[in-house]
């Protein structure tokens, strides 16, 4: 009896410890757990940076540092392309932190999400004046759809867009990286029209098109920097399964023909792309059915002359 009882005892006694180290230690987890996610939290807004990738500089640029430029300024862009509103950013003019921009032709912003515009540098240049929008960690800017992330931490806007020729795909958002490149037609060869074409040609003002506002999103023949939308030849060009008429209704309005909650492809309006600018796209993209390459990284023939004749042209 005695020792049933003892033995009850010390039973009792060692679950209701257990219960106190079980409750102990779940309590440590909890805190350090919540230390974790304060300092994932932080490190976060810390290690919010922006890679610079020029041929006289290469630098790995802080978002903490960035904001304490002394040429921050809060600016005002009265229609926000990403926001679709007025919007009040710090930001830094983009020309304080680039370097010798007239020693290459071609610049390039990468966004987090495969994004990633390509535009002349003399477009820097022009009467609209690019800014790098900043968000500060503890003012957060709104997302840029219901649940989702913002533009931020780095975002390019442009004051004065109205006056010069800048494209909606031009104000890339979550940028991760500003680099020199080549010109894309000069890296990827298999999106150039035949070499017998002249630059004047339709198919050509195509390509131009083209690389301005769909390269951002599109390949051709598996050539480009993008990966966001499918590429616009391969397998098959949009041309040999689109009726003309709803392939151009696409372009201006995608929802129009076809819609769902996750599309991505936005509207091009005459505004953006006009009549004779979609005529010349279309004709490109018909052209590109006759070229396209068999194999991936294995241009045909008649492409790797061209690829040879354009790095001749890049070396120049
Ligand atoms: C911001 C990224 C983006 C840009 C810029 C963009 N597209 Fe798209 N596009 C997409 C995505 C993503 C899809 C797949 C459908 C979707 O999610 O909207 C798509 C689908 C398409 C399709 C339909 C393909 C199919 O088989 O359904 C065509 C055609 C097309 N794009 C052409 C163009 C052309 C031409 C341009 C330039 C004028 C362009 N896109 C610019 C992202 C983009």
């Amino acid at each position: 009896m005695n020792l049933n009882l003892k033995i009850a005892t010390t039973r009792a006694l060692r679950s209701g410890l257990r219960i106190i180290t079980r409750a102990t230690i779940s309590m440590q987890l909890i805190l350090i757990a919540s230390c974790l996610m304060l300092t994932s939290d932080l490190a976060r807004a810390e290690e919010a940076a922006l890679d610079i990738a020029l041929p006289d500089q290469n630098q790995h640029l802080a978002l903490v540092d960035l904001l304490r430029h002394p040429a921050v300024r809060t600016i005002t862009i009265p229609f926000d392309v990403s926001y679709k509103q007025s919007m009040h950013y710090r930001a830094l003019p983009l020309r304080a932190i680039l370097r010798d921009l007239h020693t290459f032709k071609t610049i390039q912003f990468k966004a987090k999400d495969g994004f990633v515009a390509t535009m002349p540098t003399q477009l820097l240049h022009g009467t609209a004046v690019p800014w790098l929008a900043l968000e500060p960690p503890n003012a957060r800017w709104p997302a840029l759809k219901p649940g989702g992330d913002s533009a931020g931490p780095f975002y390019l806007v442009w004051i004065g867009a109205e006056n010069g020729a800048i494209k909606p795909e031009q104000w890339p958002y979550q940028i991760k990286s500003i680099s020199a490149v080549q010109p894309l037609e000069q890296r990827y060869p298999q999106i150039v029209p035949d070499a017998n074409l002249t630059t004047e040609s339709a198919e050509y003002r195509g390509m131009q098109n083209y690389i301005q506002q769909c390269a951002s999103c599109h390949q051709i023949n598996h050539g480009g920097d993008a990966n966001i939308g499918p590429d616009l030849n391969l397998p098959l060009n949009p041309t040999e399964y689109f009726q003309a008429d709803y392939l151009r209704q696409y372009i201006r309005d995608p929802a129009s023909v076809r819609a769902w909650p996750q599309m991505r492809m936005p509207k091009f309006p005459p505004s953006v792309l006009d009549d004779t600018q979609l005529n010349e796209l279309l004709i490109y993209l018909h052209h590109m059915r006759t070229r396209k390459i068999t194999t991936v990284g294995t241009p045909t023939k008649t492409v790797s002359k061209d690829a040879k004749a354009m790095t001749k042209d890049g070396e120049k």
